[in-house]
């Protein structure tokens, strides 16, 4: 047992290298899940054999009751901070001197440049290549042991090949959340009506402390390492320790450069202000380095930063502008946003008229007084923002903003948990932003998906008493709509536009609703809007439940035992079902026929393996709907891709595939079948039809089997 345990370990440990490191599959999801199955079981049963680096410490499991603290065996410190092209010069002038007067002869000083990512930092602790330890910076001098946290990181190698670089060392890096990441958590969580993260930067701060280490896990964090700590450093350069964490599989970002002077330093400054907004994590300056270790050594430290380092920080683009207003916006869940209504202003490319305030708390922070002049920034989210009020200019006569007590619109008192910033308008049924709000979440593309509906129309349809509630839009007849219109005005650009009910708006409109009665129940469920309940939660609770009776039918104490459901959404679900109007909501929508059960199709089950490890894209029109097709790649074992790329096995041709698509797949010489050759793998021949196209493309299944695919 201990064998297939170590085997296990291995091969998992080097599946996750190829995959995060080096961007390669060599196993399917399903393999390694199953792979990973396998050995959480036999670690259960033996655990005594438990590898120090098991791969299943990375989806956590732990729970911390508090972080040790640990003194840092070498100072975690910060670096100087420059905002200008001057400073740099003159720390370049005094990195000379320092040499000078160390008595080096030398040309010019060689800088090594990296950007700072903008994270927590972390110290990794290696011993015999093990990583044994990862400690937070604290107060530079001790700080947090989080290593079960640390170890949920899938691109942080639990271990490495020390040959190179010693028996005992340390890493430092960046933790941080990846941009992508971040927009998605704070989706989800606009999606079930819970207040936004502020930045990626204060989530990944805030993950690291959470004492469960399967919720960091699910976090999805990442790191870069850029410095390397040793008693006895066997490089001569700092650039040498980062090329060779990055050959023994450490996160080392390729955005590093050698930069021979400052004049250099001062080029790679100005490339990276534009092109790292492209980056996945979040920058906000640029760190140079000397790179040769004996001139770091030379100039040694001041008592807070080393004297060899330095960070040049990007100026957030800020501007002052008085603040005329604020307002209230009222979203679905009756979450109360307010506004700062601003003189118009020009900053980074747009004018800017409205900025968010986020909360009553943000206001008061502020100390936000009516005419205030305020800073507004553009932070990585596109609605900019207010960083503080410029008190040089405030007035004699100030009156503080004081916050609404009533919504703005339905004029309800409003409410305000003890535990959260944010304000609610409790009238959920009779508030109109928050009805146009579940109509609008209703259509999303994620639910319903009827985009026919969209921009403005629901607007007007709701002015026309024709929509008060979701089931209102199967009531939605051709002669109910047609010739219907409106002048709506865009509050960015300020320009007008006519919406109206033409034919083909209209029919468009039916043929929409006809089709979403095929959505499948989980889209259904997050249509419905019910609190809490996001497109990952609708999804756990259709797998577990199945369909909308038992759901209905459910307890507390079930629902709370569903995988990823937490108690909150528990209780959200069971107040909804509590509710006789929502009751016979559901029962109309049953009566027009929507989809309140999980179909068979859309039940994920791996009955057979034969597309294994091989990833498809479906292009074109297909007799069978795509869905059922992709589908079937899912039970067969295969993936599915979601472009055309070089990691696609198959490219699954339809009727009318779009030529440049045709063309992409040509030039990488993938593989294109037909609907009826795919259906010939899986071995379902019977459904084809003398329809589909004869003459397959060059590379086809056929050629495939010759090839030795199978
Ligand atoms: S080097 C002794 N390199 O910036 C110098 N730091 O103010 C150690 N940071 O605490 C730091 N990216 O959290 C270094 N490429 C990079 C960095 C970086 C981000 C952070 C780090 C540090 C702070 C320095």
């Amino acid at each position: 047992m201990e064998q297939r345990i170590k085997e296990l370990t291995e091969k998992l440990n080097y599946y996750n290298l190829m995959y995060y490191q080096k961007h390669t599959s060599i196993v399917t999801d399903f393999e390694f899940d199953k792979m990973l199955e396998e050995l959480q079981n036999l670690e259960i049963k033996y655990p005594q054999f438990k590898q120090p680096d098991s791969p299943t410490q990375r989806v956590g499991g732990t729970i911390s009751k508090d972080f040790p603290t640990v003194k840092h065996k070498y100072q975690m410190l910060s670096l100087g901070n420059t905002y200008s092209e001057e400073d740099l010069i003159d720390f370049d002038k005094r990195v000379k001197k320092g040499l000078i007067d160390a008595d080096f002869s030398f040309a010019d000083i060689e800088y090594v440049c990296e950007l700072k990512f903008d994270g927590v930092s972390i110290s990794l602790i290696y011993e015999n290549g093990l990583l044994v330890r990862g400690v937070t910076r604290g107060d530079g001098v001790q700080g947090d042991e989080v290593t079960n946290n640390v170890k949920t990181i899938k691109t942080i190698p639990m271990r490495v090949d020390d040959s190179q670089l010693g028996t005992a060392f340390e890493v430092r890096g960046e933790i941080f959340m990846p941009k992508k990441v971040f927009e998605e958590i704070n989706q989800e969580r606009e999606d079930i009506g819970l207040e936004k993260y502020a930045n990626p930067r204060n989530t990944a701060s805030g993950t690291m402390k959470l004492q469960e280490s399967s919720e960091v896990a699910k976090r999805k964090l990442d790191a870069f390492i850029y410095f390397y700590y040793a008693d006895n450093i066997p490089f001569k350069m700092h650039s040498e320790a980062v090329e060779t964490l990055e050959k023994v599989g450490f996160p080392v970002s390729n955005t590093y450069k050698k930069c021979k002077n400052v004049e250099e330093v001062l080029k790679f400054i100005q490339y990276w202000d534009k092109e790292r907004e492209n980056l996945p994590v979040e920058t906000d300056g640029v760190v140079i380095k000397v790179n040769r270790y004996d001139y770091q050594n030379a100039l040694g430290f001041t008592s807070k930063s080393p004297r060899w380092a330095i960070a040049y920080k990007y100026k957030a683009e800020s501007i002052a502008t008085q603040l005329k207003s604020v307002s209230y916006q009222v979203g679905r869940t009756g979450a109360i946003t307010p506004v700062a209504e601003l003189t118009p202003i020009f900053l980074a490319g747009t004018t800017v008229k409205r900025a968010s305030l986020h909360n009553a708390n943000e206001i008061e922070r502020l100390g936000l007084c009516e005419n205030d002049y305020v800073f507004v920034e553009k932070g990585g989210e596109i609605i900019p923002k207010v960083t503080g009020v410029d008190m040089t200019r405030r007035g004699l006569n100030t009156n503080t903003i004081q916050y609404i007590t009533h919504c703005p619109e339905c004029n309800t008192l409003l409410v305000r948990k003890e535990s959260e910033a944010q304000h609610f308008c409790p009238n959920t049924k009779g508030c109109p932003p928050q009805i146009k709000g579940k109509l609008e979440h209703f259509i999303h593309r994620k639910a319903m998906n009827m985009d026919s509906l969209g921009e403005g129309k629901i607007e007007l349809l709701f002015e026309k008493g024709l929509l008060r509630n979701i089931d209102d839009f199967y009531t939605l007849t051709y002669q109910k709509l047609f010739g219907l219109e409106k002048i709506i005005v865009d509050e960015q650009t300020g320009k007008s536009k006519k919406i109206g009910f033409k034919e083909k708006t209209v029919e468009n409109i039916l043929a929409a609703l006809q089709k979403s009665k095929e959505v499948p129940f989980e889209k259904v469920l997050f249509g419905l809007g019910i609190r809490f309940v996001g497109e990952t939660g609708a999804r756990k609770l259709v797998e577990h439940f199945e369909n909308i009776d038992n759901l209905a039918k459910a307890t507390l104490e079930q629902l709370s035992n569903v995988r990823d459901v937490g108690e909150r959404t528990a209780q959200s679900v069971v107040d909804f079902f509590k509710d006789d109007e929502n009751l016979t909501l559901i029962e109309n929508l049953k009566n027009y026929g929507l989809q309140f059960s999980q179909t068979n199709e859309n039940k994920i089950i791996v009955s057979d393996d034969k597309l294994l490890g091989k990833t498809f894209l479906f292009s074109g029109t297909f007799l069978q709907n795509r869905e059922q097709l992709q589908n079937k790649v899912v039970t067969f074992g295969g993936k599915l891709g979601t472009t055309v790329s070089k990691n696609l096995d198959f490219l699954v041709a339809g009727e009318n595939m779009g030529p440049s698509k045709l063309e992409k797949a040509q030039k990488l010489k993938i593989n294109m079948i037909t609907e009826k050759e795919f259906l010939k793998m899986i071995g379902e021949t019977e459904n084809t039809n003398q329809n589909l196209k004869e003459n397959s493309p060059k590379n086809s299944f056929n050629n495939a089997i010759q090839g030795g695919l199978f």
